[in-house]
């Protein structure tokens, strides 16, 4: 298992090898995740739409943030792992900038952060990386504008859009970005784009010319059967494998189905239990007319990962 690390992932770009980067929230879907074998996991402020349930990325904070990358890095141990600076937590002020990127290596476990903004946020780009902290760009759409913009739509159309986006992709090289993410533009721009560029671009949206894809665990698992917007492809029915799971389960404790024997604990010591006033339990043993030891709780199972004897 060898750590992916910013020299790896430009190494990858050198050899003309695709990263495969997705978002992750959790522990557990890091796991599965980094065994599936991609590079690099974001933990992208997306946990507003497809976690918390808000219709924009602008609620999320950097506390949610730093949380859910701590559980990402614990379930990821060779991965990549880029944390999103959320809304208001860089366009303030550059000491915040710093201070807050800071907060999602030390406490999130990240070893990068990435946040939205072009030739604009190139100043914070700068002092964040003069800082230790390597920084992602994110250019394009970027949903943290979405009032500014006025919708999710494509971006970059246009001669005076694509010129714009390109010196937005050079200003960031120029800062200290290690890799761009370009989010919704038309793919011959984006190949344009990567094609300037001497550090690797991760596409969603963004056609097959990028030198990496990204796209957000949720959707591409399928997970919301409401969503589907044309650069996203479902690799698997999430929702309808995971309701028809749900479904059985409930069909099986009302019918009593479950849990069966196999599902159920035994008694170590052969015996009956009886309850007693005052709620402790006696074990009567079988033939020898009572008096046995007194029983506590069988063994416990806590979550998933303790087995009882
Ligand atoms: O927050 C996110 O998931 C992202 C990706 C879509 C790039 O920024």
């Amino acid at each position: 298992m060898k750590k992916v690390t910013i020299r790896t992932l430009q190494g990858m770009y050198s050899s003309g090898e695709k990263v495969v980067m997705v978002t992750a929230y959790d522990a557990t879907m890091a796991r599965i995740m980094e065994d599936a074998g991609v590079d690099a996991i974001l933990v992208g402020d997306s946990v507003g739409m497809v976690v918390q349930g808000h219709d924009s990325t602008i609620p999320v904070t950097l506390d949610h943030i730093v949380y859910h990358s701590a559980a990402v890095r614990r379930g990821a141990k060779r991965a990549h792992v880029v944390a999103d600076m959320p809304f208001m937590s860089y366009q303030a002020g550059i000491d915040d900038a710093v201070r807050n990127a800071g907060r999602l290596v030390a406490e999130g476990g990240a070893e990068a952060v990435k946040l939205e903004g072009g030739a604009d946020f190139a100043d914070v780009v700068r002092r964040v990386v003069r800082a230790g902290i390597p920084v992602m760009g994110h250019i394009g759409l970027t949903p943290q504008s979405i009032h500014k913009l006025g919708g999710y739509g494509v971006q970059g159309r246009g001669v005076e859009a694509a010129r714009a986006l390109i010196e937005d992709a050079r200003a960031l090289e120029e800062a200290g970005c290690y890799c761009i993410v370009l989010e919704c533009v038309p793919e011959e721009l984006a190949k344009e784009v990567t094609g300037i560029l001497s550090i690797p671009t991760i596409g969603i949206g963004a056609g097959a010319g990028c030198s990496g894809q990204v796209l957000v665990c949720y959707d591409l698992l399928g997970f919301n059967p409401d969503f589907a917007p044309r650069f996203l492809k479902r690799y698997a029915d999430g929702y309808g494998t995971m309701k028809a799971a749900a479904e059985q389960y409930v069909l099986e404790v009302r019918s009593n189905a479950f849990p069966a024997r196999e599902h159920s604990f035994k008694e170590k010591v052969p015996g009956r239990l009886h309850e007693v006033p005052g709620g402790r339990a006696i074990r009567v043993l079988d033939g020898k007319g009572g008096g046995g030891s007194l029983s506590k709780e069988p063994d416990q199972v806590y979550g998933s990962g303790k087995v009882a004897k």
